[in-house]
């Protein structure tokens, strides 16, 4: 049993739950997308549907994302972006296929946006690649691309977001060591900068905080998370060269761990309490990291609450998935030893610790919560 579950477990339930919560996997490969459910009662975690589709096992499923309106799962998956709509039992069927030029394949993240039109933008981790921006239908479902994102010859862009108000695109270029920002408008995507992050960083995933103040980018390399202040109606970033760590202090290997994720925790409000973060470790014996910050009102971060050993090493995962439920819950999947689990935070003992655990026959990359 996790060290600190017991006290997590001990702890009043502050808000009523709704018991059961489901949320899709992806996979790293293989041609199945799996339902799970999460039951905070009881505190297990299940697999409820095993999803069979056309995507080629060694394609596999790498990013998924949930829209907005929990109607669409959009997957990459080599070079071809998928929608999928989400039927009332929760079993899933293809809607569209958009594929991208198979020199630009391994498409890596997709991120729909908040409000009508709903554009979703995906991008390869290519080098010299654009991403694209793609229209949909009424549905939901993926129909065109129409417009590229477009880099310089040295990016490889590993993880987008977007602005609250979908003006703004946000790319984390992992290859080129920068942070790349667009406008947006419904039909045009231009470049507004691209901004070089500290030496030996590697941007991999980013998040804007709602309120539009402040972006968190993990940087893979030097594990740490990196503040940016934001202008909110230039859409700018400027980095104040503060970093919070995603390994131990002390650590001198650092090259032994690849930092993965960052993301609020969801509210309604556009005022989450927490951010989260991850590290990986490279080693299979060694556990990887999950960090949790407090964050004010405005999206400063208060205070680093958490920076705690995951249960594997995380594989090529250990992507943290907040949930939509509680602030305090998130998932964490793990492909090196093939598993999902469920976590709390409890902020005020500032301790995390794992729920729900299910291990899985194939390494999932990231999950969506559907409710
Ligand atoms: C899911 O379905 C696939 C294809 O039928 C099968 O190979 C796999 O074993 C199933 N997984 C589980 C956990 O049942
Ligand atoms: C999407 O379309 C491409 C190109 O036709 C095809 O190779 C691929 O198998 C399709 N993927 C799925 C999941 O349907
Ligand atoms: C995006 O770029 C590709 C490759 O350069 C080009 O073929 C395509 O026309 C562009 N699409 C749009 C909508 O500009
Ligand atoms: C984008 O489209 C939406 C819905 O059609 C519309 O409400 C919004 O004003 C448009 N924005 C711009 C900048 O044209
Ligand atoms: C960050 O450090 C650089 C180099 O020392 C300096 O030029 C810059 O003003 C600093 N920025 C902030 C916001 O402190
Ligand atoms: C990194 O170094 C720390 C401290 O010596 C050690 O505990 C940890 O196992 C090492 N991590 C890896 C992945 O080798």
């Amino acid at each position: 049993m996790h060290p600190t579950l017991v006290s997590i477990l001990a702890l009043p339930i502050g808000q009523a739950l709704a018991t059961k919560h489901n949320l899709f996997s992806g996979f790293f490969s293989g041609s199945q997308l799996y339902g799970l459910q999460f039951d905070d009662e009881a505190a297990t975690l299940s697999l409820t549907k095993n999803i069979t589709t056309s995507i080629s096992a060694s394609d596999g499923s790498k990013w998924i994302a949930i829209d907005d309106r929990h109607k669409t799962i959009y997957v990459t998956a080599g070079s071809s972006y998928l929608s999928y709509s989400i039927n009332t039992d929760l079993t899933l069927t293809q809607t569209s296929n958009i594929t991208i030029p198979e020199t630009c394949n391994n498409l890596n993240y997709i991120a729909p946006s908040s409000s009508a039109p709903y554009t979703v933008f995906g991008a390869p981790y290519s080098t010299g690649c654009a991403g694209q921006a793609i229209s949909v239908t009424e549905t939901g479902a993926l129909d065109a691309i129409l417009a590229n994102i477009t880099y310089d010859s040295n990016a490889g862009v590993h993880g987008l977001a977007l602005s609250a108000d979908n003006k703004f695109i946000y790319s984390a270029d992992d290859k080129g060591n920068a942070i790349w920002v667009h406008s947006y408008d419904n039909t045009t995507v231009k470049e507004v900068q691209h901004i070089s992050a500290p030496s030996d960083a590697s941007p991999r995933h980013i998040a804007v905080h709602p309120q539009g103040r402040y972006a968190y980018v993990v940087f893979e390399s030097a594990n740490e998370i990196g503040v940016y202040s934001r202008d909110a109606e230039t859409g700018m970033l400027s980095f104040t060269n503060t970093t919070y760590p995603l390994i131990p202090s002390g650590f001198t290997n650092g090259s032994a761990y690849w930092s993965d994720e960052v993301a609020f925790s969801v509210n309604t409000e556009s005022a989450p309490k927490y951010l989260y973060a991850s590290s990986r470790s490279r080693s299979a014996s060694s556990p990887g990291y999950v960090a949790a910050f407090s964050l004010t009102e405005t999206g400063a971060i208060r205070e680093q609450l958490v920076l705690s050993e995951t249960t594997g090493s995380g594989g090529a995962a250990n992507s943290v998935s907040p949930a939509v439920f509680s602030e305090e819950y998130f998932a964490i999947t793990d492909s090196e030893s093939d598993f999902v689990e469920v976590w709390k935070l409890s902020a005020e003992e500032k301790a995390v610790g794992v729920v729900a655990h299910l291990d899985l026959d194939n390494g999932p990359a990231n999950v969506v919560w559907y409710d």
